[in-house]
Parts: structure tokens; C-alpha cells; sequence
């Protein structure tokens, strides 16, 4: 089963994960960490970049691999995902950006670009943790609703909520981009352990149906249900509409000390 952590606040979820990320390093020096860009991460890579940093940790070998890429976009663009893992964990982490990947969202090789991004992440070894955030559509990387349960690393269309929802980040809707490369749901499957973030109220419903719905192409995040280990963690406001929660209040109380996430 899904663990559900309902935590006291977006700060307090952002300790738990980098407190599993700093002990996951130190442990593995040449860890491979699953990346994601937009706001539920960020709180996340804060406390991370304070643990390395208050730990002294050794990152020189750290490699990472972000979920997605805006195609056509241009990685010198201020809101590409190229530009915004940097700007949020290569720099504050203090990485080598050469081993730090996100998908390629050149027009001029999109047709090989996911195979050769799937291909990469196997020639590491895989993703030790992935950390998501979801949409309130229920997507997970860019794997919009409809997404193949089993797929690679591809180009999608992005639906117009999906555009909605990050118009934010740019100055109209008309300039957020209508494609972008993700890492397929089969793709982040395949990483060890997952970690998905989401706060505020308006995650609520796509919280609800990720962890309690059925497993189905139409919510993206259900598929973490099919995961050995896949943690959530939540605010009480996108908990707010689980049925479960009392009893993942009480397993989480009852969690040996030792257990970690
Ligand atoms: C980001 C990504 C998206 C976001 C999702 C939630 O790399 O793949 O799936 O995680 O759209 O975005 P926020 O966190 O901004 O609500």
C-alpha cells in the first residue's frame, strides 16, 4: 500500500524527504535522485541543500534526472525545466551539472529523445528516489489523464488546465508551450522508491482518487497504488478528502522509529 504522511505543514514535509535524501547519500554518495520542478518541491530542496551543507555532505557524485521538458522551449529559457532544476537543486546543492539530466526538449531530435533518456537513467542504475508532485487533473510528470500506465519517456500533449495551472510561471497563456517530453509512468515506476508531495486544497480530490480511487490511466498518480514503495505526503488540507485517514494517522504513530520513509 500507498504510506500516507499527513504532515503539519509544507515545511514539515520538506524535512521528512531531505532527511531521507541526506541519510540515502550518505549511505550512497553517487545516489541518483528523481527530480521535479513546479512549487511542491521546492520547501523539499531547501531543507535538502541545509542538510548537505549542516551534514557536510559529499554531493560531488550525486547524479540526477528530472521528470520533464517543455519542448521547443530552449533550455536558456528562465521557466525551462533545464534552467529551473538548476536554478532550484544543482546550484543550492551544490551538484555537478554534469551529472544532472533533464529530457530533451530540442525539436530538432524529439523523435529519440525519450528512448535515449530511459537509456540513460538505466545506464545509472536507475532512479534511487523520484519525487512528484501531481496535478489536479491527477498527472504525474506530464503523463496527463489518458497516459499509458506502462510508458516510456515520450512526448505529450499538454491539456489546457495543465496550461492553466502553469500559465504562472509566464507572462500569458499563449507563451506556456503545448508539448512537453516526460519521463513515462512505466519510466518512473521503475524507480526504487517514490516520494509525492502536495499541499493545499485544491489537491485534495486528486490526492483522494491517486491513493483511494481505482488504478487507472485517467488518474496518472494512481499507478504509485502498483509501487513497492511509494510514500505521500500530504498537508491536512490535500488530505482533507481521504476516507482512510485515521488509520494512516495511526500507522505513521505506530511507525517504528527505525522505519524512515
Ligand atoms: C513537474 C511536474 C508536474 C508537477 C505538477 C504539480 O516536473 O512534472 O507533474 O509536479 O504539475 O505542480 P505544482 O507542484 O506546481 O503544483
Amino acid at each position: 500500500m500507498t504510506e500516507v504522511i499527513i504532515a503539519k505543514s509544507e515545511d514539515a514535509a520538506g524535512e521528512i524527504y531531505a532527511k531521507a535524501m541526506a541519510s540515502l547519500i550518505a549511505s550512497k554518495p553517487n545516489a541518483v535522485l528523481g527530480l521535479a520542478t513546479g512549487s511542491s518541491p521546492l520547501t523539499a530542496y531547501k531543507h535538502l541543500a541545509a542538510h548537505v551543507a549542516a551534514e557536510h555532505l559529499d554531493v560531488s557524485q550525486v547524479r540526477g534526472f528530472a521528470l520533464d521538458e517543455y519542448v521547443g522551449l530552449g533550455v536558456n529559457h528562465e521557466q525551462s525545466y533545464h534552467a529551473t532544476i538548476n536554478r532550484t537543486v544543482t546550484e543550492p546543492l551544490g551538484l555537478n551539472p554534469e551529472f544532472v539530466h533533464v529530457p530533451n526538449g530540442d525539436l530538432s531530435t524529439i523523435q529519440t529523445a525519450g528512448a535515449d533518456y530511459d537509456a540513460a537513467i538505466e545506464a545509472a542504475g536507475g532512479v534511487d528516489c523520484q519525487i512528484l508532485g501531481i496535478g489536479t487533473d491527477g498527472h504525474i510528470g506530464f503523463n496527463e489523464p489518458g497516459s499509458s500506465l506502462v510508458s516510456g519517456t515520450r512526448i505529450k500533449t499538454l491539456l489546457e488546465q495543465t496550461r492553466e495551472d502553469n500559465k504562472r510561471f509566464f507572462t500569458s497563456l499563449d507563451e506556456v508551450p503545448t508539448h512537453a517530453i516526460t519521463q513515462g509512468i512505466g519510466t518512473i515506476l521503475r524507480a526504487r522508491h517514490l516520494v509525492l508531495l502536495a499541499f493545499g486544497e485544491s489537491k485534495a480530490p486528486a490526492i483522494a482518487a491517486a491513493v483511494e480511487g481505482g488504478i487507472s490511466s485517467f488518474c496518472p498518480a494512481s499507478a504509485l497504488q502498483l509501487h513497492p514503495r511509494a510514500t505521500v505526503i500530504v498537508d491536512e488540507a490535500a488530505a482533507s478528502q481521504l476516507k482512510n485517514l485515521d488509520y494512516y494517522k495511526y500507522a505513521v504513530a505506530h511507525k517504528p522509529a527505525w522505519q524512515g520513509i
